[in-house]
């Protein structure tokens, strides 16, 4: 069995360390192969040197190399339409088509998905360029804080919460202006801003069942507590045992994933691969935030470490369309992922420094390489998101995270910044 990583972060390095620990791929002599450089995966998988972004040569590479499943790991190549070019070369691959994939490339497609699916959501309104002064009234007479959203990919920084009038304004002529956001920003929608506990959840499909993994929280602010400047994620727990009741797991079920599956597919969109729910839980109920087509980064370095089942078996189920047929099972046991970066992240920051520490790290820890880069025997950081620790333990998530930590404090490099808070929310309880 062949298989072929597209992406080269924290998250494809989980992929990675998953698929090579699946018995299915283990029994044969296969090969596994990933996209770019990631020095985390390379005790798994033979790196290429093919952008995710160049469909065609990786489509060619698949089939000079018997690739028997492709997964694509990031938005980009999704909303590219990878999963299309690989379907028309007859090539199996794990991941929604491009129509598919507008879940998350659109904001504007996916709540009016949700809209017309029922699926509960903040109450929105959308706006393009050329209605300014419509979108300027409603601003004046809407209720603060209100959540601005642009439209299109914008690497988590499409989304701005406004407490007055005078915030928003400037926020949407900053959509408005390109210079920030370029197109992504030229339609935009103002949604209601939610109070709750945030938890993201996993759900498999093959259009038409689904498997859900275990739930996870991302936290995504820059600081403790939540606060500060958004960023890509700056470090995850699972399982959020809280949130994972009968009935919320059939509210999410019932409410969330079903409806959404089968309108897309009545649509002609039928969603394949992982539909991520990024869910606010309100009262009790859960609210959808945002839909991704893609495993989360980091939620994927925690999450993918307690699954027991066969990993590319699920990937491979998605493909086929027997996921009706698949097992999941969870082993007993918690995660805490603690993202270590560079200071000065999500703004500007230095590369290059040298990492050491990596060899005294112990067995009850993983650490995926998120922005990493190899020189000789040694390891720099070459990103925001350096590394991923992830800290797994089979008495408590507090022991989780204190693995975590005890090994991120053995990684050493100059500029190192993390937060001290992972699990917060559910370590206090
Ligand atoms: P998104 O990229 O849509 O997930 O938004 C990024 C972050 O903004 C989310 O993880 C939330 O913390 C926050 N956010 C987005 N939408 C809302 C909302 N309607 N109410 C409150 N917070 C929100
Ligand atoms: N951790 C958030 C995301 O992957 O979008």
């Amino acid at each position: 069995m062949n298989i072929l990583i597209v992406g080269n972060g924290g998250r494809e390095n989980a992929i990675a360390y998953a698929v090579y620990n699946s018995d299915s791929f283990k029994k044969t002599s296969g090969k596994l192969y990933i996209t770019g450089n990631n020095p985390g995966a390379e005790i798994y998988a033979e790196s290429i040197n093919i952008e995710p972004t160049d469909l065609k040569s990786l489509s060619e590479f698949a089939l000079l190399n018997n690739i028997d499943l492709t997964i694509a790991g990031p938005e980009i190549p999704l909303s590219m339409g990878i999963t299309d070019e690989f379907i028309s070369k007859g090539l199996k691959i794990f991941g929604p088509a491009k129509n598919a994939a507008e879940i998350e490339s659109s904001k504007i497609f996916s709540k009016e998905l949700m809209k017309k699916a029922g699926v509960p959501t903040a109450e929105f309104r959308s706006f393009s360029a050329d209605d300014m002064k419509t979108a300027e009234d409603h601003l004046r007479s809407t209720e603060y804080p209100l959540v601005l959203k642009a439209d299109g990919l914008a690497a988590g920084k499409g989304v701005i919460i406004a407490d007055n009038f005078d915030e928003a304004f400037d926020t949407i002529k900053e959509f408005y202006s390109g210079d920030k956001f370029g197109e992504s920003g030229k339609r935009f929608i103002a949604e209601r801003f939610l109070t709750g506990e945030e938890v993201s959840v996993f759900a498999v499909t093959d259009g038409t069942d689904h498997v859900l993994l275990p739930f996870s929280q991302d936290h995504k602010k820059i600081s403790e507590g939540e606060t500060g400047r958004n960023t890509g994620g700056m470090g995850a727990v699972c399982p959020v045992k809280k949130f994972m009741t009968d009935e919320m797991v059939f509210k999410i079920n019932s409410k969330i994933v079903e409806p959404v599956l089968k309108q897309m597919k009545a649509d002609g969109r039928e969603f394949k691969g992982c539909l991520y729910c990024g869910l606010m839980i309100v009262n009790d109920d859960p609210f959808v935030i945002e839909f991704n087509c893609r495993f989360g980064d980091p939620e994927t370095q925690a999450v993918l470490p307690l699954i027991e089942s066969d990993f590319t078996e699920l990937l491979f189920a998605s493909a086929e369309n027997s996921i009706s047929e698949y097992k999941l099972k969870v082993k007993d046991e918690y995660s805490c992922c603690v993202v270590l970066a560079s200071e000065g992240y999500p703004d500007s920051y230095e590369k290059g420094k040298l990492i050491t520490g990596l060899d005294k790290t112990d067995s009850s820890c993983i650490v995926f390489q998120s922005g990493t880069k190899k020189t000789g025997n040694e390891i720099f950081t070459d990103g925001g998101r350096v590394l991923s620790v992830t800290g797994i333990s089979n008495t408590s998530l507090s022991e989780a995270a204190k693995t975590a930590y005890e090994n991120a404090d053995k990684i050493k490099f100059e500029n190192k910044y993390f937060r001290k808070d992972i699990g917060f929310r559910q370590l206090n309880k």
